[in-house]
């Protein structure tokens, strides 16, 4: 992998690791999707799900996917930097009776080496754009293998997400931790998707994460 920018396995995987994705999957398992998740997959299924493919860049666990299968997506594929979640993902794949229709990949960044990537219907980020320097391209990477929509969520930039984001990163400095965490501009992560020919359909609300829905015009 071409790591020009830093944006490596061990960057994430120190971050998002065995310990967190097994708090992901034990929440999972107990409660199903949460609100944001439930609402990324809506809008997915508004789109026309069934006998659909699906590209998830940093899917963790892959609970969304999971929730799209069980609506009629034929295929999916995931992309992550961090290593962790790969044995328990393959777990509820084989538990839901998916694990041939999903493809898991680990290492591979879409904004920086994604030619390989094949393109898919829906293209998900769920909690992906803030951990990541350059929204904007991986977003643009995004809608160049997304032929019907891409939906991703982001946190709104205000004083108390920029602070609260700000505090985590002076932590993981302390830390020795290379992971920083984001808050980019909303309108233009919105204009990365326009540039490419998308239309932005939604913005959504669950929790404080916003759900940006766009589909090819
Ligand atoms: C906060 S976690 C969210 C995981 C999952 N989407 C969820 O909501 O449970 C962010 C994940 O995004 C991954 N990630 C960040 N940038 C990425 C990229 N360019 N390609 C693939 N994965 C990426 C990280 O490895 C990390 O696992």
């Amino acid at each position: 992998m071409d790591d020009c920018c830093g944006h490596g396995e061990a960057r994430y995987g120190d971050v998002f690791d065995e310990r967190f994705a097994g708090d992901l999957e034990r929440r999972y398992r107990r409660r199903g999707l949460t609100r944001a998740e439930q609402r990324v997959a809506e809008r997915v299924e508004r789109a026309g799900v069934a006998g659909t493919s699906v590209l998830e860049v940093g899917g963790g666990i892959g609970a969304i996917q999971l929730e799209l299968f069980g609506h009629g997506a034929a295929h999916s594929i995931n992309l992550e930097l961090s290593p962790a979640y790969e044995g328990r993902a393959r777990a509820l794949l084989a538990e839901a009776g998916r694990a041939a229709d999903a493809r898991r990949i680990v290492g591979i960044d879409l904004a920086i080496d994604g030619d390989d990537v094949p393109v898919a219907d829906h293209v998900v980020l769920h909690r992906v754009v803030c951990c990541y320097p350059d929204a904007v391209r991986l977003l643009a990477a995004s809608a160049a293998h997304a032929r019907r929509t891409v939906v991703f969520s982001h946190p709104p930039r205000t004083w108390l997400t920029r602070a609260f984001v700000g505090v985590g990163n002076v932590m993981m400095r302390l830390r020795g931790e290379q992971y920083r965490g984001y808050v980019h501009s909303p309108g233009a992560m919105y204009d990365a998707l326009r540039r490419a020919g998308f239309t932005i359909d939604s913005v959504d609300r669950a929790g404080w994460w916003r759900i940006a829905s766009a589909h090819r015009a």
